[in-house]
């Protein structure tokens, strides 16, 4: 399945110093390592477990599954009878056995430039155990929902690993997402106790975190859930006064100037933050004088570990579960063959702690291989498009992991902010969230890269918890655009509609034939949708949701979604969720969202309504409509383009037909096979009103 050689034209190949010291340093290493990992999993990753510290040994199958709906439930289990702790590998083991405590975990970067702060292994352990010991004091065990609601700063670090350390689950939701979603996660995963902070900037812009923190709270008590503690961090009130339990104070501070570089550094105000002492507590007030020893509560391997949600067809996030052993090891090596990783490296993931990326790569896959990492709280462009680049050369970052929406952003500025800035310890750039445009892959790695840096292109998702088609930057000739082989254990395969696997060169379903450990273990409390999802299409087969093209070298090409779920700046969204959104507002009788190409974020939200009767169409309503999907899932769902449609295509059984609205939306004139559709007048209609997307 692999190729026996790798092509050797029209590819980008890593320098022979970058492979002399790579730990995968050839395709031929590549291939034999491959096999190893497919044929005996056992041996492939029980070395890789040998680095870990394990309480007890698994006993029994180190690998066990059933991916076959006709023959019985699907699970997954590996290393089954193994007792151990992430937070203990993560942290204790780097601390105590491998001497690494004085070695700096994060330099936390602020959103305002020059807000900074470095913490090491050992402070980030002692954080974590005593916040481990505050948790449980709060009355949280082994087993509880934690929901965390933070902002990029360590101490959501902190607080996952805590709940980490005394078994608790934590659920993590993007501070992005509004307050509904907040409230539809937490009630869903049975939250008993939710973890935010006052506030915080993006750029210029304040978020009211403990606001919308409340707002999600009262909202689940209104459905009759209640949320028992919320721990508020003082993220921007930090200085003010401290010692009761009382909200932090009013205060503004006037600008500062820096001496060095001659910038602003703006003080703004702290949010107003609402209190309830019936529910909410400080966390610096919880925090002093605990103890910073906490005991490890040791964890069975499928133990579960955390729930992120993702969004579902059906438009109900689904809770996607992940657990303790498989998890670790897989985002372990993938950390570290992936970016070859190398103990003097800063590595550096731009994405957020609310998505899985950051989860794999900020927390877990860096901190188990006692890495150095960059946690940044900003935007790219602010408070100037060349603020990557500076914290480049700020923090010396060697690996540089980020999404092509982003790449695509900054292209649009030209070269001169890049080029402003050295980058000369960069060596291997990563991009994931969606397929990148070979246009930006070029620029990525000609301009930011200075055709030095090999380009990983990882496509994974949040249910295979760490990379699974991916180059490996020493051994993988790249093709800019393609993600090329499966990572060790990953098993693909394409499937034509009927389900038959292609061979060759072909184009289909993407589905892996085999566990992997990071694969997720179920959907929380609901087994069966997990099974619908991804095993009941092709039975045999754990279904991706994404197309894929096989070229003639037998290289892997995402084509995008083959569901109905959209990819914006590298968010995935349901148009489900979106149009369950618009047709709250009593003037939507239908709405149907489909997306359509744009240059920075890959898709817009291209939204068609349809009115109740006697309602006339117009902006105010357009801004009502786009404040509803804000206010019912957050900044990121915000439709681009919204048409009053007085009809709908559809079939003559009553469906929409999604594939002529998505031709609409993009302006393209030739739709098709459309003898199904019951009337053709409205297509003209809607053709003759289309927004305009140039
Ligand atoms: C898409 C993000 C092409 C894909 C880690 C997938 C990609 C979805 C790539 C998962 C890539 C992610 N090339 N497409 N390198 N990486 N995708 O769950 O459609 O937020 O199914 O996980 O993003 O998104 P999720």
């Amino acid at each position: 399945m692999i190729p026996e050689t790798a092509p050797k034209e029209d590819v980008y190949l890593a320098s022979a110093e970058f492979c002399k010291t790579s730990h995968v340093p050839s395709f031929d290493k590549y291939k034999e390592l491959y096999v190893k990992s497919v044929e005996n999993p056992d041996e492939f990753w029980g070395d890789i477990a040998k680095d870990f510290f394990w309480k007890t040994k698994h006993n029994g199958e180190f690998l066990s599954y059933n991916f076959d709906v006709t023959k019985g439930e699907i699970f997954i289990k590996f290393m089954e009878g193994a007792t151990t702790n992430i937070c203990y590998n993560l942290l204790d083991r780097n601390v105590h056995e491998k001497n690494l405590g004085n070695k700096v975990a994060f330099y936390w970067e602020g959103n305002e430039p020059g807000d900074e702060l470095t913490v090491t292994y050992r402070e980030l352990l002692q954080k974590v155990c005593q916040f481990a010991n505050v948790l449980k004091s709060q009355g949280v065990k082994k087993g509880d929902r934690v929901s965390i609601y933070m902002p990029m700063v360590v101490e959501l670090v902190v607080a996952m690993l805590a709940c980490v350390r005394i078994g608790a689950v934590h659920s993590i939701v993007f501070a992005g997402f509004s307050a509904e979603s907040l409230c539809e996660r937490i009630m869903d995963s049975e939250c008993s106790l939710l973890i935010t902070a006052d506030g915080f900037y993006r750029g210029d812009k304040l978020i009211n975190l403990k606001l919308l923190a409340d707002d999600a709270l009262q909202k689940c008590k209104d459905k009759g859930f209640s949320v028992k503690r919320c721990i508020m961090l003082k993220h921007l009130s930090k200085d003010a006064e401290e010692g009761s339990q009382s909200p932090p104070a009013k205060r503004s501070c006037p600008d500062l100037q820096d001496n060095q570089t001659g910038r602003v550094k703006k003080r703004r105000p702290v949010p107003k933050v609402p209190w309830n002492p019936d529910v909410d507590q400080c966390w610096h007030t919880l925090v002093k004088g605990v103890s910073d020893q906490c005991e490890p509560e040791w964890c069975e391997s499928e133990d579960p570990l955390f729930i992120l949600y993702t969004s579902g067809s059906t438009g109900k996030p689904k809770g996607v579960l992940h657990t303790v052993s498989g998890y670790m090891l897989y985002t372990a090596a993938t950390f570290r063959l992936v970016f070859d990783y190398q103990p003097e490296d800063v590595f550096w993931c731009t994405a957020d702690i609310g998505w899985i990326t950051g989860h794999s790569y900020i927390t877990y896959g860096p901190l188990a291989n006692g890495a150095t990492s960059v946690l940044f709280e900003g935007l790219p462009t602010y408070p100037d498009v060349g603020r990557m680049w500076e914290i480049v050369d700020k923090y010396r970052v060697t690996k540089f992991y980020t999404a092509p929406t982003a790449i695509r952003l900054l292209m649009k500025y030209g070269n001169e902010p890049v080029q402003k800035y050295k980058r000369d310890s960069l060596k291997v750039l990563g991009t994931v969230g969606e397929p990148i445009n070979p246009e930006a892959w070029q620029w990525y790695h000609s301009v930011v890269g200075d055709k030095r840096c090999p380009i990983v292109d990882t496509f994974w998702q949040t249910e295979t918890g760490g990379h699974v088609l991916t180059p490996l930057p020493a051994a993988t000739p790249t093709k800019p655009g393609s993600a090329t082989f499966p990572f060790f254990g990953v098993v693909p395969a394409i499937l034509n509609e009927s389900g038959e696997e292609l061979e060759g060169p072909s184009d289909g379903y993407l589905v892996f034939k085999q566990p992997w450990p990071g694969i997720m273990r179920t959907v929380y409390g609901n087994q069966q949708r997990f099974e619908t999802t991804y095993f009941k299409k092709f039975p045999g087969y754990y279904v991706t949701g994404d197309g894929c093209r096989r070229d003639k070298d037998g290289y892997y090409w995402i084509t995008g979604r083959i569901d109905d779920m959209l990819n914006v700046s590298g968010h995935l969204l349901s148009t489900a969720e979106v149009e369950s959104a618009l047709v709250e507002h009593e003037n939507v009788a239908e709405a149907a969202v489909v997306g359509c190409p744009h240059p920075v974020k890959g898709e817009s939200l291209y939204c068609f309504v349809t009115l109740t009767e006697g309602v006339s169409y117009g902006r105010g309503l357009e801004t009502e409509l786009r404040n509803i999907v804000r206010e019912k899932i957050g900044a990121i769902a915000t439709p681009d383009y919204i048409q009053n449609a007085p009809g709908l295509p559809k079939t003559r059984s009553g469906k929409i037909m999604r594939r002529v609205l998505r031709k609409i939306a993009c302006g393209e004139r030739e739709l098709g096979d459309i003898s199904t559709l019951a009337d053709s007048s409205v297509v003209d209609h809607l053709f003759q009103n289309r927004c305009c997307t140039a």
